[in-house]
């Protein structure tokens, strides 16, 4: 029995008829649902597949290979993902064996077998520990064994991934910790990403240093479901991390996603005002502002621990600007457990808020409790929050008129015929400005340069600004 090249997709098959040096070029479309992981996951994938010769498309039409990575964590991703799973029944009869079509992520971590069961279409199904053998499962399905699932678990507790990048942008995505050990009790995270392991402190520096030497990334975004809990099995945290991470020559902006208010140590607080690199903005989901909701919810904190938290974040670090998840209308919620929520949003004065109606996810603990609310109560206490929540963004992004700011250019848009540029502050707010040069090569020109831009007017939602000095590439 031959073995796969990576020895995960094993089988009967004679894999020496197919060999990487005659892989002819290729094109994938990668579909991603879901939070930065997933997108960091596409990336990975995108970079394995090509040293199997596929490049990117953006057309489905033109695909040989189709991946979706999915997204299990709310009913609307899920939904979305099987229209668009079903539609390409057609392209598949069109295309026949030319097209592969494939399903990664949360959804294929646990629904994956009857999945490829139950889509006639669908070639295989992987899980989010699987990323890394990507190429042969392709190989796999090109030597004809299809229709597999697989969806192990990485179990080793010194994980390594070093970072792929390959899109030529001076931001970077660094997977720190995978998986979670929450258990809040209407998440499916835990279910579809395994129990938590952290990659160790100078293994995870030496890979940033690289990035930024020699892949010219000025900018880190530090991945993980709780990036709070870095470490513990190793005796390692993540106020360390930082803190060595801040010592890297050409690094210009460090940022970390997402944290749980539980893991927020004094420490790391303290590291918000010490470290130069880090960014400052931190998003600290709190869910609900009721403490007998938060408890229904496994969220091991109080309102006023959430708050306390903030307060000392803002006296370690006065520039500090925080955002949040809130879901509305959880198991039971009564109408004065919702308001909490509302004083909350009064209190912590976030910068902007993510939030959802909840969406009941079968296996977790929420499920089987029993449920009295309805789906026109969910929505009218979210359309409340939305409303509520903007009319404090208002206030708080008026306060921005006046004052400069420097950012980096990511791209432009154009907006009533009138091209204009769009940066992102180191408190990760957007703002729009006119590049003052009347020509097509605009972004090209000015794109990924860091500039100061003075805003000149500010909406809840938009920020528009003046442009006052172009820096380098870099800032240092
Ligand atoms: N690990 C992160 C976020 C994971 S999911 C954290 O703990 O903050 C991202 C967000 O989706 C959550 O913060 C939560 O607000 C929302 N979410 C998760 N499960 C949900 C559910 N069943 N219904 C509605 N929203 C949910
Ligand atoms: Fe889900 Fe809670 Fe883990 Fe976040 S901390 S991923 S909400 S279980
Ligand atoms: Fe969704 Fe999985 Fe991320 S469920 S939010 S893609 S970890």
């Amino acid at each position: 029995m031959e073995k796969s090249p990576t020895g995960l997709g094993q089988s009967n098959l004679d894999y020496s008829s197919i060999t990487l040096e005659n892989f002819p070029e290729r094109k994938v479309w990668i579909k991603t649902f879901g939070c930065q992981m997933n997108y960091h996951d596409s990336d990975r994938m995108a970079a394995h597949l090509k040293m199997l010769n596929f490049s990117q498309t953006e057309e489905v039409e033109d695909a040989d290979l189709v991946l979706f990575n999915t997204c299990a964590v709310r009913d609307l991703a899920n939904n979305k993902f099987y229209s668009q799973l079903g539609e390409l029944k057609h392209l598949k009869k069109k295309k026949g064996k030319d097209l592969i079509i494939g399903v990664g992520g949360c959804v294929a971590q646990t629904e994956g077998k009857d999945l490829v069961k139950k889509y006639k279409h669908l070639n295989f199904a992987f899980g989010p520990d699987t990323i890394d053998a990507i190429n042969d499962m392709v190989f796999r399905t090109y030597a004809g064994d299809d229709k597999f699932s697989i969806n192990t678990w990485d179990r080793s507790s010194d994980f390594s991934i070093e970072t792929k990048v390959n899109h030529g942008t001076p931001q970077a995505f660094v997977n720190i910790i995978k998986g979670c050990d929450k258990y809040c009790t209407y998440c499916i995270v835990p279910y579809t990403r395994g129990r938590e392991r952290s990659r160790r402190k100078d293994e995870i520096i030496t890979d940033v240093k690289r990035l930024v030497e020699y892949q010219g990334i000025q900018e880190v975004m530090l991945l993980g479901q709780n990036v709070n809990s870095f470490g513990k099995e190793n005796g390692e945290n993540l106020s360390e991390l930082i803190m060595g991470l801040d010592e890297i020559n050409g690094l210009e902006i460090l940022r970390y996603t997402t944290s749980h208010p539980y893991d927020v140590s004094d420490e790391l607080i303290a590291v918000h005002g010490s470290a130069k690199k880090l960014s400052k903005h931190l998003h600290l989901p709190v869910q609900s502002g009721s403490d007998t909701v938060l408890q229904r919810m496994n969220r091991e904190y109080t309102k006023e621990h959430y708050l306390g938290l903030l307060e000392k974040l803002r006296k370690s670090q006065p520039e500090i600007v925080v955002s949040s998840d809130i879901i509305c209308g959880f198991v039971n919620e009564t109408d004065e457990e919702h308001q909490e929520t509302i004083d909350l949003l009064d209190r912590a004065q976030f910068d902007f808020i993510y939030s959802y109606v909840y969406s009941e996810r079968s296996k977790t603990r929420a499920a089987k409790m029993e449920d009295f609310l309805t789906k026109e109560v969910r929505k009218s206490r979210l359309h409340e929050v939305q409303a509520h929540q903007l009319k404090i963004q208002q206030k708080l992004r008026q306060e921005m008129v006046g004052k400069t700011y420097r950012v980096l250019i990511e791209g432009s848009n154009s907006m009533k015929g009138e091209v204009k540029l769009k940066g992102r502050t180191n408190c990760n707010r957007i703002i729009h400005f006119k590049p003052m040069m009347n020509d097509h090569l605009i972004e090209r020109n000015l794109k990924w340069h860091w500039v100061d831009v003075k805003c000149t007017s500010a909406t809840a939602l938009s920020c528009q600004g003046e442009l006052l000095e172009i820096y380098g590439r870099r800032l240092h």
